[in-house]
């Protein structure tokens, strides 16, 4: 069989059939109750895992049927458009860009009657060989961008790349004079013997738990999927700690994960609500772990950021308080978080949010 090099070919579909199956319908409903964006978004994350695993092992086992691969980042996630839980999920992948030893694979979400864009997704994974502890990189043949459409998604890969290395530097420079003086007003607020507002040192959630084998891929290791569901639905609850209405997710910042984990490891996540504006509430995740027979604790993933919009049972946002960070750690994050939602913020208006008053919110 010829080989498959072009991004045209190596494309996959997963179809969820929720408007046909009720038992999909009540695994994948978050409430009870008819609702917008009713759908546990956690569970999306780990179906696009799995098929961008697919999607790429299609590929890399065409030169090494034992080669193996893992999910390196998953970018930054808009969501688009409240999901329907009473019409199909439609993903469709494709591999846009393959470097030396990784690949991009983008994953679109859709519902049908009216075709409807709920979330694109872009996820980075490495392709390896070896035995399961000393696992390697390996060089993998780069594809052939032949026609117009296919160099335009290698275009656009390498920009992504490019964005996302901006971005971070820009989130990680020092204050500038406007934002010196918005911490200096919140540290002010908190020296007035009367302040009773929301410390951000309070706001915060963690949660433990063990891996079993029944949790592993055909890696034999986790899914990059799963912690983002787990860091996603830790995420939430923590939103809750503030929401007054229904906190929705409006965008995931991208997720880097920088060491496997293991089975019978055990896993720490932290999500700390981190900034919050208007309706917006950002919490940060981390998820750490500790080896079976380990005492020390290492970073899985670097901080991930999710941005949640409290809304009513209609999309309508509602503003949500104000938090006082202390610290120059709360600083520092409370920071990162105003300039990451400072830089996605007019998509999420565009997106989500289009049909609500949020336009005219801030
Ligand atoms: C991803 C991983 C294999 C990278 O290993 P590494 O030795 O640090 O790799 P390198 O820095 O040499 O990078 C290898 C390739 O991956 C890319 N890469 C690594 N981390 C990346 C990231 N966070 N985002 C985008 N690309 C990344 C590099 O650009 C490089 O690409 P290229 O070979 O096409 O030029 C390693 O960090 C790891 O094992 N992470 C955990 C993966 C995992 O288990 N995921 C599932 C859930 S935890």
């Amino acid at each position: 069989m010829p080989l498959l090099k072009r991004s045209n070919e190596l494309s996959l579909e997963k179809i969820i059939p929720l408007s046909t199956s009720e038992t999909l319908r009540n695994n994948f409903i978050v409430l009870d109750q008819e609702l917008p964006a009713n759908i546990r978004f956690g569970l999306l994350l780990e179906i696009m895992d799995t098929l961008a695993a697919d999607t790429a092992r299609m590929y890399v086992n065409q030169f090494y049927k034992d080669a193996i691969v893992v999910t390196a980042a998953i970018d930054t996630i808009i969501v688009r458009n409240p999901a329907d839980i009473s019409k199909d999920l439609i993903f469709k992948s494709r591999i846009n860009y393959v470097g030396k030893s990784s690949m991009e694979v983008g994953i679109r979400i859709e519902q049908s009657n009216p075709q409807t864009h709920i979330a694109t997704c872009y996820f980075t994974l490495v392709a390896r060989r070896g035995p399961r502890d000393n696992r390697v990189n390996i060089e993998i043949p780069t594809l052939d961008y032949i026609d117009d459409m296919e160099k335009r998604r290698y275009q656009k890969a390498i920009e992504r790349k490019e964005h996302y290395l901006a971005q971070k530097n820009l989130e990680s420079q020092p204050p500038s004079l406007e934002e010196y003086r918005l911490l200096e007003n919140l540290h002010e607020s908190q020296k007035d013997p009367n302040f009773n507002g929301l410390l951000a040192s309070k706001l915060s959630l963690t949660s433990w738990e063990r891996t079993f084998p029944a949790y592993k891929n055909p890696n034999q290791t986790i899914f990059g999927g799963y912690l983002a569901r787990r860091s996603y639905e830790l995420s939430t609850m923590c939103a809750e700690l503030i929401s007054t209405k229904r906190p929705i997710i409006a965008a995931v910042n991208r997720m880097n994960f920088l060491n496997p984990v293991k089975i019978g490891d055990k896993l720490l996540f932290k999500s700390n609500i981190v900034y919050t504006h208007k309706s917006f509430i950002c919490i940060e995740t981390t998820i750490s772990r500790v080896g079976r027979y380990e005492k020390r604790i290492s970073n899985l993933t670097d901080s991930c950021l999710f941005t949640f919009v409290n809304v009513d049972e209609k999309l309508k946002p509602y503003p949500v308080e104000t938090i006082y960070p202390l610290t120059y750690f709360e600083d520092q994050k409370y920071l990162e978080a105003r300039r990451s939602l400072t830089s996605i913020i007019s998509e999420i208006k565009d997106g989500l949010l289009k049909d609500s008053d949020i336009a005219h919110f801030d």
